[in-house]
């Protein structure tokens, strides 16, 4: 069996070949190069459409993070699987982003920090987690995650999926039907949907503008589903409390971006659930002895659903 190995951007290439030799003994695994023999699998981070068109024999793509938006907007070959990371240690890291995101915002620390740095001792009105329900759009591996780690702090929760979820401790919407009854009982959105034709621009003026008053918006999944203007009016008249934003339409965020010095939002560069790469790499290889054995394996996309 040959493995190519694609991965460009910032990842490092030499531990994913190492780890993933140790853990496919018997396997010729090698980072593609143009003109390369043809691979059975391949492991694969933004991998340029040149690598696609060569590769027409792959049988499985193992994209190396969860959102394969980027991926599927590729032509693939006719015959190949694509398989994202299922969970791999991100829900935990997401549910500990989520919270603290938060809380953050629910014991107002930011307003505290600022008063401690002008020298002030002061108190705030405690407030009531009756009056903060937090909505989390797309109850899957990670917002499952999140939503339970949530309703552990007492929040009441609810939760939008595309097909009914049945999540204990959550209060459950499916479908477009349910969108604005799910929105309105809603004072903190987190977006954990994946980004598909029917998602992108979700978080936009007409649906934030649904939030209960004071909204704060959490976007951990992609920075096409928030329409940028649309936020910051809503943060300037006041509807809107803050928004804590992961991911951003251009990344790295451009320098110029007004996110960067809005004072409700905060911004962080994409870190909310990290790839990990040992994780990675022996669920990858499970996947990979199982689909040469024949057996169904969890994690494989939808090319027409686009997640
Ligand atoms: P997942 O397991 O595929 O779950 C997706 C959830 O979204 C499912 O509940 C699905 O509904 C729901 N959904 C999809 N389309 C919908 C629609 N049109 N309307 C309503 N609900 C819809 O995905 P995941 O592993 O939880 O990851 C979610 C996303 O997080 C990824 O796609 C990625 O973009 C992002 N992410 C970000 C980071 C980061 O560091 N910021 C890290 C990892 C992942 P059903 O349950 O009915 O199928
Ligand atoms: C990161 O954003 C991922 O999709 O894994």
């Amino acid at each position: 069996m040959r493995i190519a190995v694609c991965l460009t951007n910032t990842t490092k290439v030499a531990p994913w070949l190492a780890g993933l030799r140790e853990a496919l003994p018997g396997t010729l695994v090698e980072e593609w190069a143009p003109g390369a023999p043809q691979a059975d699998h391949a492991i694969v981070w933004a991998p340029p459409q040149r690598f696609l068109d060569e590769q027409q024999s792959l049988k499985g793509i193992f994209n190396i993070g969860a959102g394969v938006d980027a991926l599927l907007k590729l032509k693939l070959p006719a015959r190949a699987r694509v398989v994202r990371i299922d969970d791999g240690g991100m829900a935990s890291q997401m549910a500990e982003f989520v919270c603290h995101a938060l809380i953050r915002h629910f014991r107002e620390l930011d307003c505290y920090e600022d008063d401690v740095r002008n020298g002030a001792w002061s108190y705030r009105r405690p407030r009531d987690r009756a009056d903060y329900p937090v909505g989390i759009m797309g109850l899957g591996v990670l917002g499952e995650r999140v939503a339970r780690a949530v309703a552990h702090f007492e929040f009441p929760v609810l939760g939008w999926s595309r097909t009914p979820r049945a999540v204990p401790g959550v209060r459950g919407f499916a479908g477009q039907e349910q969108l604005d009854e799910f929105l309105r009982a809603t004072r903190v959105l987190v977006c954990l949907l994946p980004l598909t034709r029917e998602t992108q621009d979700i978080l936009n003026a007409r649906n934030l503008a649904r939030l209960m008053p004071g909204g704060y918006v959490i976007n951990v999944a992609r920075g096409a589903h928030l329409v940028d203007d649309d936020l910051i009016a809503l943060l300037d008249s006041g509807h809107l409390a803050g928004a804590a934003l992961d991911v951003f339409r251009t990344e790295p965020l451009p320098a110029e971006h007004p996110f960067w010095r809005h004072r409700k939002i905060t911004v962080t560069p994409h870190t909310s659930a990290r790839t990990l790469r040992e994780e990675s790499i022996v669920q990858i290889a499970g996947k990979i002895l199982a689909m040469e054995r024949g057996e169904p394996i969890a994690g494989v996309v939808d090319p027409q659903r686009g997640y």
